[in-house]
């Protein structure tokens, strides 16, 4: 079922030591850390690809087997990012630097992210 992006902002509060939400003209949707990529536009980029920052090859390999990021995918990932590329890439020695998961609410959080991917 669909998220709600109102309530999945709040919940983002779980993200944001690591993430922020900038858009491209500079304004903060979510001011935040920058020990994660920003996720302004997550939906419906490759894997791995915020210009700029410094991913595990985890995240390449996933970008490179084809991961666009869909709502379906970000919230399985998100709930557990190794299982989730270990499952997608086939391989267990790859590991994400991303360590934190979601235990619930993942649909609000990605209908939040949704809502600042426009296409
Ligand atoms: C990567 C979402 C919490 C650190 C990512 C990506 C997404 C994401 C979608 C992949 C982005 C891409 O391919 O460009 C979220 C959400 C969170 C959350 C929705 C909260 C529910 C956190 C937290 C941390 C963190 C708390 C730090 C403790 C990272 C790092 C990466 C990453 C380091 C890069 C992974 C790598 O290169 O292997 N996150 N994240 N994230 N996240 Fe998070």
């Amino acid at each position: 079922d669909a998220g709600d992006p109102v309530k999945g902002q709040k919940e983002f509060n779980k993200c944001k030591a690591c993430h922020m939400v900038k858009a491209p003209d500079g304004t903060d949707v979510v001011k935040g850390g920058k020990t994660g990529p920003n996720l302004y536009g997550v939906v419906g980029r490759k894997a791995g690809t915020e210009e700029g920052f410094k991913y595990s090859d985890a995240l390449i390999k996933l970008g490179e087997a084809g991961e666009v990021w869909t709502v379906e995918d970000l919230e399985h990932y998100i709930t557990d990012p190794n299982s989730y590329v270990e499952e997608k890439v086939g391989d267990k020695t790859l590991k994400t630097k991303m360590t934190f998961k979601l235990a619930k609410n993942q649909a609000d959080v990605i209908a939040f992210l949704a809502a600042n991917s426009p296409a």
